[in-house]
């Protein structure tokens, strides 16, 4: 790609685990396409975020090429436990959500292994490649505009699909007066830090306590990955590694012979929470997918779960018209998306607000908080909706 203009059929921005997905499923159905990545390969690789997996995301990675390493390394997952009150109590998965269960497989393994085939043979994936922005969405021949080795350039195509992510450029095509955006901002923020220490629990634990909410999950047998609720606006450096572990400990604190090992803190950020969706997520013939469409706060684990079903439908969508010329898929995929999109979010503010304390909570909305929670462990009703969100829906 030394030209400096190109043509594609379909031009992704963005090369997340929804960009990269997307292109792999594209690939495979013989749709041409070309992937842009502002980022380079080693920072795009090792970006810390989600952990789990859904079954219906693990079977889609299967069926594109990408599950040989999630099959040998990734952690079946049958339950999560919940801890309140200085007790835990497990949601069993399979028990309460028809069989199914979870995997704990970071995104950045799985980013991984997607670059690896795109590379191997796939189709064009440019690093480096930054998109100022696209236009023409609302005619034949969308562009969208990047710089790659420092020169300007054009990439004309069929179609965009801006997997850019929540700062990215490609929603900017769409007119303002379009799109509508449904936000909320939460008053806190996830401390997550890695830690070279065997995970002191087989199963993740989602902690209410007074001192507010702590998630323990992990990356593989010997490295842990821990949050803590912390204010908007905290420093990460600010803390020393044993200020970490002895917060942590006071608020994952049961009353049972149970113990967090600590161990050294390879890696540490700061991160807000947010909830967001834009609709409709395409306008003339600029898609939008994964985060560029919709945040989660990160407790319901919906994030990349969301970006995979998002360009499963889409590359489907592609191909369908690539086989037959029908739009009809194309034309059914906002409506198609949105309504799983609503359900994460109703899930994953759920979790929030009940799991964290808002600095402004009362006594009162602390109270209702663990009603809630006492219903989870007393309801088979209660637990088994925790746990079908949780699993998440088929993609049909
Ligand atoms: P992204 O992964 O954001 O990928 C977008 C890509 O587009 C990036 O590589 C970016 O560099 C590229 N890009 C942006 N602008 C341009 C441009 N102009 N030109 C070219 N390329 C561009 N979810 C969970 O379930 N659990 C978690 O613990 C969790 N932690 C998170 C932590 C952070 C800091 C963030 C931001 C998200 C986290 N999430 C988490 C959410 C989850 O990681 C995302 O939902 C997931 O990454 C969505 O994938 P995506 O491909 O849509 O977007
Ligand atoms: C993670 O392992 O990073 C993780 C797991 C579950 C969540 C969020 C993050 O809900």
């Amino acid at each position: 790609m030394n030209e400096l203009t190109h043509t594609t059929t379909v031009g992704i921005v963005g090369a997340g685990p929804a960009g990269l997905l997307l292109a792999r499923l594209l690939h495979n159905a013989g749709v041409d396409c070309v992937v842009l990545e502002a980022r380079d390969r080693a920072y795009v690789e090792q970006r810390q975020r989600a952990g789990v997996l859904e079954q219906s995301t693990v079977d889609v990675l299967r069926d594109c090429g990408a599950g040989e390493r999630l099959d040998q390394e990734g952690l079946a997952h049958d339950g999560i436990e919940l801890s309140w009150n200085r007790r835990r109590y497990r949601i069993d998965f399979p028990k309460l959500a028809g069989g199914k269960r979870v995997w704990v497989y970071a995104q950045t393994e799985v980013v991984k292994d997607l670059i690896k085939l795109q590379l191997e043979d796939g189709a064009p994936l440019l690093f480096e490649a930054t998109a100022t922005s696209v236009t023409g969405a609302d005619t034949e021949r969308p562009t969208i505009h990047y710089t790659h080795g420092g020169v300007d350039r054009t990439l004309t195509c069929d179609y965009v699909v801006g997997c850019d992510g929540y700062h990215g450029v490609t929603r900017r095509a769409i007119p303002e007066g379009v799109l509508t955006t449904y936000e909320r901002v939460y008053p806190f923020s996830w401390f997550g830090i890695l830690a070279d220490v065997a995970p002191s629990s087989e199963e993740l634990i989602y902690a209410h306590s007074p001192q507010g909410f702590a998630l323990l999950s992990m990356r593989s047998h010997t490295v842990s990955r821990l949050y803590l609720q912390v204010p908007n606006g905290t420093d990460p450096a600010a803390w020393t590694d044993e200020e970490i572990w002895d917060e942590l400990d006071a608020r994952f604190a049961v009353d049972a012979d149970w113990k967090l090992q600590r161990g050294p803190i390879t890696q540490r950020a700061v991160l807000p929470l947010r909830s967001s969706v834009t609709e409709p997520m395409r306008w003339g013939r600029v898609f939008l997918a994964g985060d560029a469409a919709h945040i989660v706060p990160p407790t319901g684990a919906k994030g990349l779960n969301l970006a995979a079903a998002d360009v499963t439908v889409l590359a489907r969508a592609f191909e369908q018209l690539h086989k037959t010329g029908d739009q009809t898929g194309l034309d059914a995929y906002s409506d198609a998306c949105l309504s799983r999109v609503w359900r994460a979010e109703q899930f994953s503010y759920f979790m929030t607000t009940t799991l964290h304390a808002d600095p402004a909570q009362s006594d009162f909305d602390t109270r209702l908080q663990l009603s809630q929670l006492d219903r989870i462990a007393a309801s088979p009703h209660a637990a088994t909706e925790l746990a079908e969100n949780y699993v998440g829906v088929a993609l049909d």
